[in-house]
């Protein structure tokens, strides 16, 4: 199988301090091995991301997890057991292993099990986790297929392992629990409808961008296109672009206006769908001849809080 070639030799290139583009359920990943300083500094570099922006460890166990950070308290154990392997990604203290540059300095490390069997089997097979950011340039879209990888960073990366179309198609959520309190830092992959079902003896808070508190990282600007990027409410909403030299990104209903190329994220209008298609438009209408892109919001519930904050950050103005 190829798969299986591939992994062995995303394994040893790992190991010697190389990096490898890694299929997950939400996105690729530009891994390296987590306790390796100088294979975490070329991710950085590669993605010309700022060292203050902290990366994600992957791991492919919550025993595996444990092992390397024994004091999980019992609310974030048992949410790793309820989520993972899956979208979502919780701060626990930071062991000395881990150097300071994954965490950009803070005592808190990201941790998560995703839930691709590629990458799963590759976690299996090394006796490290794995630090991996998003495999694109700083601030760029987000890469759901090994191509989307191939032509943002193509050379720079020492190997691919194609692992096909991300299920999910939005990051994980980024989680931290203290106390009786759950924050939610970034909207991902698990929706805070689950979490709230899950975990409700904690109360939950919800961290909108408009919000002061946020994740470093998270900046106002990100996944952003290249072109013009417009945000609608609704499909026939007019916008200053002229509507045949743009091309529309809905969810669930055409636009009557005389778009020059329309894509629907979901016909059923399913936030799921829309989700694991969203950066796959984006990309394609990035490509492509026309000037602008203008995107409609999808409702504010489920998926939809993930999706609607990819959309406003892609459309907020890079300083
Ligand atoms: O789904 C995902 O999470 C994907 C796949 C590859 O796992 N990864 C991903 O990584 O989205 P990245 O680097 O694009 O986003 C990681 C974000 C950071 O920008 C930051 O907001 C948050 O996770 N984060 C990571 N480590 C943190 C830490 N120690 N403290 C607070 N936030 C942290
Ligand atoms: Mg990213």
């Amino acid at each position: 199988m190829i798969g299986e070639r591939g992994v062995a030799q995303a394994a040893q290139i790992l190991r010697e301090g190389g990096i490898v583009a890694i299929p997950t359920e939400t996105v690729y990943g530009l891994a390296a091995n987590a306790l390796n300083l100088r294979a975490v500094t070329r991710v950085f570099e590669v993605k010309n991301r700022p060292f203050f922006d902290p990366l994600i460890c992957h791991f492919p166990s919550l025993d595996a997890i444990r092992s390397l950070i024994p004091d999980l308290t019992e609310d974030q154990s048992r949410l790793l057991q309820l989520f993972s392997p899956g979208p979502l990604t919780l701060l626990v203290p930071r062991p000395a292993a881990i150097p300071e540059l994954v965490t950009s300095g803070s005592d808190k490390v990201a941790v998560r099990i995703p839930a691709h069997p590629l990458t799963l089997e590759l976690l299996n097979r090394l006796d490290f986790p794995l630090a991996a950011p998003s495999a694109n340039p700083f601030g760029y879209i987000s890469p759901t297929r090994a191509s989307h990888v191939r032509d943002q960073l193509g050379e720079k990366v020492d190997f691919i392992l194609d692992g096909g179309p991300c299920a999910v198609g939005v990051e994980s959520t980024v989680v931290e629990v203290e106390g009786g309190y759950g924050r939610i830092l970034r909207p991902g992959g698990i929706t805070l409808e689950q979490l709230q079902e899950a975990m409700p003896h904690l109360s939950w808070g919800y961290v909108t961008h408009e919000g002061k508190s946020k994740a470093p990282g998270q900046l106002e600007s990100h996944y952003a296109p290249h072109k013009r990027f417009l945000l609608v409410d609704k499909p026939d909403e007019e916008t200053e672009e002229t509507a045949s030299d743009s091309v529309f990104i809905g969810f669930d209903q055409p636009s009557s206006l005389p778009y020059a190329t329309q894509y629907l994220l979901s016909p059923e209008g399913n936030l799921g769908a829309a989700a694991a298609l969203l950066f796959e438009a984006l990309h394609r209408a990035d490509v492509g001849p026309h000037r602008a892109i203008v995107a409609q919001r999808v409702p504010e519930q489920g998926l939809g809080r993930a999706i609607n904050d990819r959309l406003r950050r892609a459309a907020a103005k890079r300083s």
